[in-house]
């Protein structure tokens, strides 16, 4: 313990700051006894000593949240708990331990995590994985931890519950910063998502004798049909148990796409994503979170059910047809063969959806790669999004968006098991490009940095503070991608770029769809790279983002908070100055 005041700097005032190891601390004297706690607020950093303390109750006016002077415990929830010191007075003299009375685990931050989702408190929550991470708890555990909560506590898959899967994803693309922000927003989002939300019931898998993976197929696509919620479940778990992923796989993606596009595509990309989350885990975390899907599943509605898809052109029909010859076509041990897809590239953005699906069986009877055809259609759903119009509606940019989500979704699950059911994806994949078309009337040239611009990028280690402040204004459609693209061209990586597009994603309030399109376009850049359909996919991602930003900004204002209060540092400028102990 050291000395760091005496009794008589209390006479005319109760509060004494000073600088401790890490933090300022504010000593409090209340009825003949010394306390001691981190002068900043644990709600947002303001300056305690700026508080009054009445009856052992601390209280920091800014947002009056309520602390016990002597623990530090919040009476208020929402403002945490104050890291408090053990104090001993020697006569005169006050001494102070140099750390705090409860130095922070890994279980209590899980705990805090854990009282943050229930209580649906951001400031809880980000600190509490700011701490996991400082501790060097792994981005997996604390997903995995997050991911447990959202599966016991609300019924239906959630955006929150794609954002952690896309979190896992991006990953290794995102420095540190950006994974901080991506792995609290999403925690936040399955917070939001569970509040209020009744606890999920708990299904069991059929008992007896080992079911027949056909046959549980078959009832499982029965009961999405019949809309039979029970039925799908219990059908689910009793697959899964089999631990038989491609039958799980076809089970499920054949069932999806037995309704057209449903729900505009989220369905398949929310599977997807569920399936993509279970596999981060070990095998027992997908009976948990994978049957949260059961319910947008069963509940869906297909573009059959609507007439969007049905006028002037009936697309309902032709996707009908062409899956029944693709059902005859289709070999499961298929050699793929080299193929062209300029032909059908050209038939993607033109008039005629029976010509784009008539090429499409072609290809496949020509023995094409689905994933190559799926790769296509996902470039050229960018390429709307890279063209895409101001003239549009601001809510028009979601037709486009829906698109390119849907056709990376379709990629992925024909990567993860290429087979009959999930090559079904590729056909409303293709039609839904068709169907974006008037949305690109007048398309808008792609961007074409000139020489100066790209020189801003090249060898700037302000490059990216250069390209983020592009967003500071509105309507930055253009100017935003052609920022890009001069980065890109600068010799900047795509990892970097996907970086940088993620993070301007994040420190916006933004909902999930622009960190999934960050994410598609992380998949599709890849699979061109030194190819121009790498900038056309980089261009369609960064006008998407441009289109919506800036907004407040306000829940990475709070994450940065809680930063700056996990590491120490001061918040406010206005902290009254400290005196050296
Ligand atoms: S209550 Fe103290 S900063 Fe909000």
């Amino acid at each position: 313990m050291k000395q760091v005041a005496l009794l008589s700097d209390f006479t005319n005032s109760p509060f004494k700051t000073i600088k401790g190891k890490d933090r300022p601390i504010l000593l409090i004297k209340e009825n003949e006894r010394i306390h001691a706690v981190d002068n900043r607020c644990p709600h947002m950093g303001f300056p305690l000593n700026k508080g009054t303390i009445n009856n052992g109750i601390l209280t920091c006016h800014w947002h009056h949240a309520r602390f016990d002077a002597r623990s530090g415990c919040a009476f208020d929830l929402f403002a945490d708990d104050i890291p408090s010191y053990d104090v001993k007075v020697e006569g005169e003299v006050v001494l102070l331990s140099e750390v705090p009375r409860n130095k922070p685990t890994a279980s209590y931050y899980k705990d805090r995590l854990h009282q943050g989702l229930e209580q649906n408190i951001s400031i809880i929550i980000y600190k509490s994985i700011v701490g996991l991470l400082q501790l060097k708890v792994s981005h997996l555990e604390i997903i995995r931890e997050i991911a447990e909560f959202g599966s016991l506590n609300h019924e239906n898959w959630s955006n929150g519950m794609t954002l952690l899967a896309i979190t896992i994803n991006l990953w290794p693309e995102l420095q540190e910063n950006t994974r901080v922000m991506a792995l609290c927003k999403a925690a936040r989002q399955v917070a939001i998502n569970c509040h209020r939300q009744p606890s999920r019931r708990k299904f069991h898998l059929l008992e007896g004798s080992k079911f027949d993976s056909q046959q549980l197929t078959v009832w499982f696509r029965h009961w999405v049909r019949t809309r039979h919620r029970d039925g799908v479940e219990r059908t689910l778990l009793t697959q899964l148990a089999h631990g038989d992923n491609a039958a799980l796989s076809d089970m499920l993606f054949g069932a999806l796409h037995d309704r057209v596009y449903s729900n505009v595509g989220h369905n398949v990309d929310s599977t997807n994503k569920a399936i993509e989350l279970c596999f981060s885990f070990e095998e027992e975390a997908a009976s948990q979170i994978l049957p949260l899907v059961t319910v947008a599943i069963t509940q869906a509605r297909g573009e059959e059910e609507n007439s969007a898809w049905s006028h002037p052109i009936d697309l309902i029909p032709i996707i009908k047809v062409s899956e029944k010859t693709l059902k005859t076509i289709w070999k499961k041990d298929t050699q793929f063969s080299e193929a062209s897809f300029s032909k059908f590239r050209d038939l993607l953005l033109g008039e005629d959806p029976q010509a784009i699906v008539d090429e499409m069986i072609n290809l496949c009877r020509g023995k094409a790669d689905p994933k190559c055809i799926a790769k296509e259609i996902a470039y050229v759903a960018a390429l709307r999004l890279a063209q895409f119009p101001e003239s549009n509606d601001i809510a028009d940019w979601f037709a486009p968006v829906h698109t390119f989500n849907f056709a990376n979704a379709v990629y992925q699950t024909i990567v993860r098991h290429n087979s009959l059911q999930s090559v079904r994806g590729l056909l409303p994949a293709a039609l839904s490009v068709f169907q974006d078309r008037y949305l690109n009337i007048p398309s808008v040239a792609l961007p074409n940095p000139s020489e100066k611009l790209i020189e801003l990028f090249r060898n700037n280690s302000n490059w990216y503070h250069n390209l983020m402040d592009t967003l500071n204004e509105k309507q930055s459609w253009r100017i935003f991608p052609e920022r890009v693209i001069a980065a890109y061209r600068a010799g900047r990586s795509l990892t970097e770029l996907i970086d940088g597009l993620a993070a301007a994603v994040l420190r916006e309030d933004f909902d999930f769809h622009k960190l999934q399109s960050v994410e598609a376009g992380a998949v599709q850049v890849k699979l061109w790279r030194g190819r121009m359909e790498v900038e056309h996919i980089l261009a369609g991602v960064a006008r998407h983002i441009a289109a919506h930003a800036p907004t407040p900004r306000g829940e990475s204002k709070m994450i940065n908070i809680a930063r700056r209060l996990q590491r120490g540092q001061k918040l406010y400028e206005e902290d009254s100055p400290l005196d050296s102990p």
